[in-house]
């Protein structure tokens, strides 16, 4: 009942995107001819020459999460030992592992990690068809609003840490790379914020297009008007912890694929200069997924805090007057009941001591470099930034960008730096690839600087993340 109601929401705030643009349309067709068509993830990774391995992990509360591992290089497996450096791709708002695999091997983010040396750990996070299931064989489905019931906060601290404790003891290895896009990054600084302990588990953390908070606003008036639908939406469901079914709006982006089209190249694919735009159907075979209602309403309040010029992150506020939970409902809660406190504690950010470098794009229209500037500031241990200049890069090309993968290519030389299993090599200095002026300095004005790489040096403690000597 409320779906349809959704859907009318975010109907109008589709169609007010399409009608409010109409620059060059992305020329997709929805049936195209490619062998991928229909595959399954397995299909997918074993098709391109990969071994795809699953794995189950439990949460501290029983949800059953599947686990993803491209173990070998391409063509090179099982026979072989198990690559050593270990790598956690955590997967996004709306999405699974098959995130990073649903391309070739030259262009696809597992793919080049497994090619690098990388056991590949793809991770997953509840809500999605990898994480349904609890312990009790029941699978959950959207009226279940107990199961609901859930932020990026709890996918940090409940399914990713589950995740890293299973990959480490599984591998042996002491510490793994973490890879988190967007809202994966935003777990991860949740994660280390409340449970610090796990900085000594991740070696190093690239973000990239990542997040704690948001901006008030976003760069782009568009997404600003589908946001506002949004907002309407998740304020008029009565139960938080309802699911954020993106089924029935994939059903939808079908029957009005123009106005999906226009969202998605702007948002997650770009233009065709970034994306293959007749591969988008593949990719959505595997994608979007659900996610809670609660978790919507956490990015709301997490843009109410900054649009209040509070840059904190906060937990979860179950006294907002946004949120419309009936006394009967079963997630009838109040601050005072949950934190002991009237305002949600905020999420210590001098707790992430892990080195991270930051990876933001001009043409991110959702995390703007502006509130990445932000998030560099704010992050205790930031140990180099890499900046896209092209205003054609969008947020979802960090993950997707089949045309270009420097930015990953580039990951992977952060990563091997402060592994202890990669080749011992010196550390990345300071490089500016077609800029001029320091690599310290903040590429606020630098209309001629394809990229800048800085390493800052490092005043933090990161005794336990030195890169070998
Ligand atoms: C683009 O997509 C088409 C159709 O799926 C595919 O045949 C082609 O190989 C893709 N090109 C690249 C560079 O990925
Ligand atoms: C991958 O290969 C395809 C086909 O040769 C090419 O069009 C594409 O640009 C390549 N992508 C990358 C990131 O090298
Ligand atoms: C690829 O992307 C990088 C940024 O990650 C950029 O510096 C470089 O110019 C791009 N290469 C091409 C051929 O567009
Ligand atoms: C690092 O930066 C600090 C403060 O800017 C400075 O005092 C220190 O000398 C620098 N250390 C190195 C090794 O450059
Ligand atoms: C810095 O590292 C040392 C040695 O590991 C440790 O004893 C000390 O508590 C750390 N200091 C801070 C501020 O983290």
């Amino acid at each position: 009942m409320w779906t349809t109601q959704a859907a009318l929401v975010l109907l109008s705030g589709f169609l007010h995107v399409i009608s409010a643009q109409d620059e060059a349309e992305p020329n997709i067709e929805r049936q195209v001819d490619d062998p991928d068509t229909g595959r399954t993830m397995r299909g997918l990774v074993e098709s391109k020459g990969y071994e795809l391995e699953e794995h189950s992990v439990v949460t501290s509360d029983q949800v059953v999460i599947q686990l993803h591992r491209i173990p070998y290089a391409r063509n090179s497996g099982p026979s072989s030992e198990p690559n050593k450096k270990v790598v956690f791709l955590a997967a996004p708002l709306f999405c699974s592992s098959s995130f990073y695999i649903d391309d070739f091997p030259n262009n696809t983010v597992a793919f080049i990690f497994a090619d690098s040396g990388y056991d590949v750990w793809l991770g997953n996070t509840r809500g999605t068809p990898y994480g349904i299931r609890t312990t009790d064989g029941q699978v959950h489905d959207e009226k279940d609003r107990q199961f609901f019931d859930y932020t990026l906060i709890d996918h940090g601290v409940l399914d990713i840490k589950s995740q890293i404790d299973y990959i480490l003891e599984r591998t042996g290895s002491q510490s793994l790379s973490f890879f988190g896009h967007s809202q994966a990054a935003a777990s991860g600084f949740a994660l280390l914020s409340k449970l610090p302990e796990y900085n000594s588990r991740i070696s190093a953390f690239a973000s990239l297009g990542g997040f704690r908070t948001f901006g008030c606003n976003f760069k782009d008036p568009a997404l600003n008007t589908v946001w506002r639908s949004m907002k309407s939406f998740a304020k008029s469901v009565q139960f938080f912890s309802a699911e954020f079914n993106w089924e029935l709006m994939k059903q939808m982006c079908y029957n009005i694929w123009g106005a999906c089209k226009s969202l998605l190249a702007k948002v997650i694919y770009g233009p065709a200069s970034m994306s293959n735009h007749t591969r988008i159907p593949i990719y959505l075979e595997h994608y979007p997924h659900s996610s809670s209602i609660k978790n919507l309403l956490y990015y709301i309040q997490m843009q109410n805090n900054a649009c209040r010029n509070d840059e904190h992150v906060y937990e979860f506020d179950y006294d907002d007057e946004d949120i419309i939970t009936s006394p009967t409902s079963p997630n009838a809660r109040t601050n005072e009941g949950t934190y002991g406190s009237r305002r949600p504690p905020a999420l210590p950010v001098e707790n992430i001591r892990v080195p991270v470098k930051v990876y933001y794009s001009e043409g991110d229209t959702l995390i703007p470099p502006s509130n990445q500037r932000k998030l560099i500031e704010s992050l205790p241990n930031v140990v180099g930034e890499y900046y896209i200049a092209s205003k054609d890069f969008v947020h979802g090309n960090f993950a997707h960008s089949p045309f270009n993968m420097t930015h990953i290519h580039d990951t992977i030389a952060f990563f091997d730096s402060y592994d202890s299993n990669a080749q011992a090599k010196p550390a990345p200095v300071n490089v500016i690839v077609g800029g001029s002026g320091s690599g310290n300095e903040a590429p606020t004005s630098c209309a001629d600087c394809t990229i800048i790489l800085t390493r800052s040096n490092s005043t933090q403690n990161s005794s336990s993340h030195k890169p070998p000597e």
